[in-house]
């Protein structure tokens, strides 16, 4: 334990936000991120798993409480993937160093190496139809993190994926996160997929979302994908799904 105080990658405290339709999606939130850190947040549909992360983002503001981001850098990777048809992977990619003003020779290399971390070497001149939707995710992947993001928030980004892909995708995304150790926040529906991934879990109730539990996962990275099997990872999945179920 270091005793050097660290200043979180993002804080809520006593967050809550309205709508102008007079809709509570959250009460009373208090969480933080911080550098290396991998958060997952499991909750009902309509709870405010989204708005978190939108506010997260900065694409909507509070309603009460505090919200601080420490990051130069955010990403947001969606559940769609959101690519440009019309473009290769490369320039899928690319495009966030254009839109930066990054000269074209540096993007170039940039969005290349960001295309070999996801394990899409020799695919960047593949438009998002000619790939698969694995595929499209790991494009859509490389671009968040082509900006060497300090935050990176994720919703329910492999939510679309068939079971395997998605099995694949959770070793790959997790690769990554030990290589870059940036803060992430990741939504799921899967609790399996948060225990598998996360440091910590943190169970939302239905709307207005509060957070109801918060675990401490117990194991480092890498982690094999035969944990899934271990009698600790269904004991906390179990204690995740019954947190879920009362709090509904
Ligand atoms: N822009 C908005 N205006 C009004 N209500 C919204 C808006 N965005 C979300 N909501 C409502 O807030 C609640 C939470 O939505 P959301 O954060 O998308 O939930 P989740 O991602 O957990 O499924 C829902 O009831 C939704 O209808
Ligand atoms: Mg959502």
């Amino acid at each position: 334990m270091s005793t050097i105080a660290t200043i979180p990658t993002l804080r809520l405290d006593d967050v809550t936000k309205d709508f102008a339709t007079g809709t509570r999606a959250l009460s009373g939130v208090s969480l933080s991120v911080s550098r290396g850190e991998f958060v997952s947040v499991v909750g009902p549909s309509g709870c405010g798993k989204s708005t978190l992360l939108r506010l997260a983002s900065g694409l909507d503001t509070v309603s009460g409480g505090t919200l601080e981001v420490d990051a130069a850098v955010t990403s947001f990777v969606f559940q769609d993937p959101t690519l440009l048809e019309w473009r290769s992977a490369q320039k899928n990619v690319e495009l966030v160093g254009e839109l930066a003003g990054v000269p074209a020779a540096e993007r170039g290399r940039r969005a290349r190496e960001a295309l070999s971390l996801v394990g899409l070497d020799g695919f960047e001149k593949q438009h998002p139809r000619q790939l698969s939707g694995g595929m499209r995710m790991r494009v859509s992947i490389a671009r968040a993190l082509v900006a060497e993001p300090q935050l990176a928030l994720f919703d329910e980004p492999f939510g679309a994926l068939d079971e395997i892909t998605r099995l694949k995708m959770q070793t790959e995304l997790q690769r990554i996160f030990q290589l870059k150790s940036f803060a992430a926040m990741f939504i799921t529906h899967s609790i399996s997929e948060a225990v598998y991934l996360s440091s910590r879990v943190l169970v939302m109730s239905g709307r207005p979302g509060r957070i109801v539990d918060d675990i401490e996962l117990p194991w480092s990275y890498p982690r094999p994908p035969e944990l899934r099997y271990e009698p600790e990872f269904g004991r906390i999945a179990g204690r995740i799904s019954k947190a879920l179920e009362d709090h509904s």
